[in-house]
């Protein structure tokens, strides 16, 4: 007999959902969920319980990840219908929807490693739900994910579950980290990818109803589940893309007399071409952008599309050359030596307005500077010393005593100043601007250098402080 799935979604709106991974994704995430939904009740559980400790501190400074805007949602709403917990199984229970937002980090090993995600998280995720789940459930995949992760997840889910439905939903991620809070709030679109079947489009419109609450209905794209996991890592790609063509575009202005924002003002004139997402800089970083398109070239190659796995390894193939690049000038300009030398890092973390430092270009050209020995000084309004710590060890290029050798963090950029060769922006953090630049210029060794790989700081005011001043595009 055919057998109706259709009554085994549930038909009422969604009133409890639980996210699996407190993460940059999952926090934000259901955050700015629990605070446009006070209806639904929002779990957000991980099997880290520093993790979620620090997301139920009291002092809200100490949440695990800084976002504007982030502590004053979480203070509206936790502990009203906002949870953070560590009870992964009894979260899923209750839940109606479950969201999906566990790490999928490069692999490290096997086949496809250094390309493919690695699934192994997303995998326990399934057939714990499977375990544990006594009613049918939505689960929604927030991970960014090789194209046709969903068709495994719902194979785990239907053969070792408890004979409950599942309906599997693709909901990828387009939150920048900085500015997560604004980007949920206002998205330019959410997508919905879900199976074409009476119960997949059903899942679809439940939650759609959850986003609009706070979005216009036709900005919900609802699509197959295959292409809303191939456009978010086709997203990705393109954005990318963007930072490496100008990047290459930098170059060459290095070596005439062109300004690679004046060449990125005239082109991004264009409205087809548009002029966000132009800035030149000392490379991309970020949990997403490299990951995903070693995916996408991963997949391709899979797929027999050597070409397209080509054209797109190029995009990383151009930031690897950036980030080297820059290395490579502070070490010609400094007279083809940096060994003893006093270098300060302003900046480590991958952008602006976050914390995190994940392929941060600081860390590449770090562990180039100091295999020519350079002593590096390190200041980063957000980020921890154990993380810039952790960030070079990963690395192995040379023993942790080594990296605490050559290597000092400090709490006060004034400090570090003193007696350094150079100064290295890394990071286009807002307060670096207001520095008092000629206090720093009289306390540095003479002649006094600035490599800004942000193009931060106004270049003639550098130059008429006295400082030898080289910017990323520009000679
Ligand atoms: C991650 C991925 O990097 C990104 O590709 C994806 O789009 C969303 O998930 P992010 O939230 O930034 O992004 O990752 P991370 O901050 O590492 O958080 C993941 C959390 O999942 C961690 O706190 C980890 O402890 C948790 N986790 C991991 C689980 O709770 N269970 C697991 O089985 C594995
Ligand atoms: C990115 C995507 O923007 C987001 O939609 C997706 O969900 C996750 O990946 P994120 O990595 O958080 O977000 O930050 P993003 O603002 O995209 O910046 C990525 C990197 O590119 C940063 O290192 C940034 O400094 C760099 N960048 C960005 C440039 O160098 N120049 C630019 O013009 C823009």
């Amino acid at each position: 007999m055919y057998f109706n799935f259709q009554d085994y979604i549930p038909m009422k709106e969604i009133t409890k959902i639980c996210c699996i991974g407190a993460g940059y994704v999952g926090g934000p995430t259901m955050s700015v969920i629990a605070k446009k939904c006070p209806h639904i009740q929002v779990t957000v559980v991980d099997i880290n319980a520093d993790r979620i400790a620090q997301w139920n501190e009291t002092d809200l400074d100490k949440l695990p990840i800084y976002e504007p805007g982030l502590k004053e949602i979480v203070a509206a709403t936790r502990n009203k219908n906002l949870f953070f917990s560590t009870e992964v199984d009894k979260a899923i229970d209750e839940a109606d929807v479950i969201f999906i937002s566990v790490n999928t980090p490069t692999k490290t090993y096997g086949k496809g490693k250094g390309q493919a995600a690695d699934l192994k998280f997303i995998e326990l995720c399934a057939r714990n739900i499977a375990k544990v789940a006594t009613n049918d459930k939505i689960v929604v995949e927030k991970s960014t994910l090789p194209v046709r992760t969903a068709g495994a997840i719902k194979n785990i889910l239907d053969n070792t579950g408890n004979g409950v439905n599942f309906e599997i939903l693709s909901n990828p991620e387009f939150l920048a980290e900085g500015t997560a809070i604004q980007d949920l709030l206002h998205a330019d679109r959410v997508l919905i990818g879900g199976d074409e079947t009476p119960t997949g489009q059903k899942a679809k419109d439940l939650l759609s109803q959850v986003y609009e609450n706070w979005l216009p209905k036709e900005r919900i794209l609802q699509t197959n589940v295959w292409s809303s996991e191939l456009s978010k890592l086709v997203a990705n790609a393109f954005l990318a893309q963007r930072v490496s063509s100008i990047n290459s575009i930098s170059a060459l202005c290095e070596k005439t007399d062109a300004n690679v924002e004046e060449v990125a003002r005239a082109i991004g004139y264009d409205s087809r071409i548009g002029s966000k997402f132009l800035s030149s800089s000392v490379g991309f970083g970020g949990s997403c952008f490299q990951k995903d398109i070693l995916n996408l070239v991963y997949i391709s190659q899979s797929l027999g599309l050597q070409e397209v796995a080509d054209y797109w390894e190029q995009v990383i193939i151009m930031n690897d050359y950036q980030k080297r690049r820059f290395a490579d000038n502070i070490i010609s300009t400094l007279y083809n030596t940096v060994s003893g030398k006093k270098i300060v890092f302003f900046g480590w973390a991958f952008k602006k307005d976050t914390n995190d430092t994940r392929e941060s270009a600081a860390i590449y050209v770090a562990d180039a500077l100091l295999e020519e020995r350079a002593e590096l000084s390190v200041f980063d309004p957000q980020v921890k010393e154990q993380t810039i710590f952790r960030d070079l060890d990963y690395l192995n290029t040379r023993s942790p005593e080594e990296n605490k050798k050559l290597v000092t963090v400090v709490d006060d950029p004034m400090d570090q100043v003193e007696n350094a060769h150079a100064i290295a922006v890394l990071t286009e953090w807002d307060e670096f601007k207001s520095y008092d630049w000629q206090k720093i210029y009289d306390k540095m060794l003479k002649p006094a250098f600035i490599f800004d790989g942000r193009r931060l700081l106004d270049k003639v005011k550098m130059e008429e402080i006295g400082f030898n001043y080289y910017r990323i595009g520009q000679v």
